[in-house]
């Protein structure tokens, strides 16, 4: 495994775990084994992370998009999550993981969002890792939020549309502390953004992985920072 001590650590990383239902369709199994199966990547690469001593990891748990699947496997997604925040969250907490969700909360199911504002109060006052898990997000729809709340402060006069610029849309992002991102991983082998984090990553590296989700662990990991200490990060200059 790559050798923490010898590499820079990227402040934020946001990934994109990708392939759960591959991963379970190529050993004979159904889909939402691979999403169970993925429990385990999420618990390595959180742990990680704390230990690594990053800023902040994204996870896109649930897109915008998502809810076009089958009705069952939605349905086993929602409660899935919310079970794994009842087995997970004192272990994150304990490692001083400060959970936040970012996304839309309105369509998500009462008992989610209850056990999202537990997690989120549980470890609010934590002060290592920032964990921010994208549920019911899409990079459009934070926009299309950040855009509705810059108009109603142009409507209430508090703001002028010629003043506004780069920082206040960044102001008005899900979580206004975590905007740009080193590293971008997706697993699973697709070279594609999929609506995540449109704005913040407009100068992260993107670093794209054959491994499925399910199988992802802080190797993997170390080798996607590893990559990214190969890289030469320019922001347009020379
Ligand atoms: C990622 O795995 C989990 C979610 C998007 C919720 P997928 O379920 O997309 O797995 P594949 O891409 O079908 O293999
Ligand atoms: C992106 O994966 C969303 C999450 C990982 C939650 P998808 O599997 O939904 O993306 P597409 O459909 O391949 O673009
Ligand atoms: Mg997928």
């Amino acid at each position: 495994m790559a050798d923490a001590n010898a590499l820079e650590i990227p402040k934020r990383i946001a990934i994109i775990m990708d392939g759960n239902g591959r991963w379970a369709t190529q050993r004979g199994l159904p889909r939402i084994e691979g999403h169970r199966e993925g429990e385990k990547a999420v618990t390595a690469a959180v742990l990680a992370g704390a230990e690594l001593g990053l800023e902040a990891m994204t996870l896109y748990a649930f897109s915008t998009e998502n809810w076009k699947r089958p009705t069952d496997e939605v349905r086993f997604l929602m409660n899935f999550n919310r079970e794994l925040l009842d087995r997970r969250v004192a272990e994150f907490d304990s490692n001083n993981v400060k959970i936040r969700f970012i996304g839309r909360r309105e369509r998500t199911p009462k008992a989610l969002q209850r056990k999202m504002a537990e997690s989120e109060s549980t470890t609010g006052r934590n002060t290592g890792m920032k964990l921010n898990v994208a549920f019911n997000y899409g990079g459009r729809a934070e926009l299309v939020d950040a855009m509705r709340a810059i108009g109603e402060e142009i409507a209430a006069g508090k703001q002028k549309p010629g003043s506004i610029n780069e920082k206040t849309i960044s102001k008005h992002l899900y979580v206004p502390d975590v905007v740009d991102y080193d590293l971008m991983i997706r697993t699973a082998g697709e070279s594609r953004i999929s609506n995540f984090l449109l704005w913040e990553i407009a100068y992260a590296e993107l670093y794209f992985t054959p491994v499925t989700w399910p199988d992802f662990r802080k190797e993997h990991l170390m080798e996607a920072i590893a990559e990214y200490n190969r890289r030469i990060r320019k922001f347009g200059a020379i």
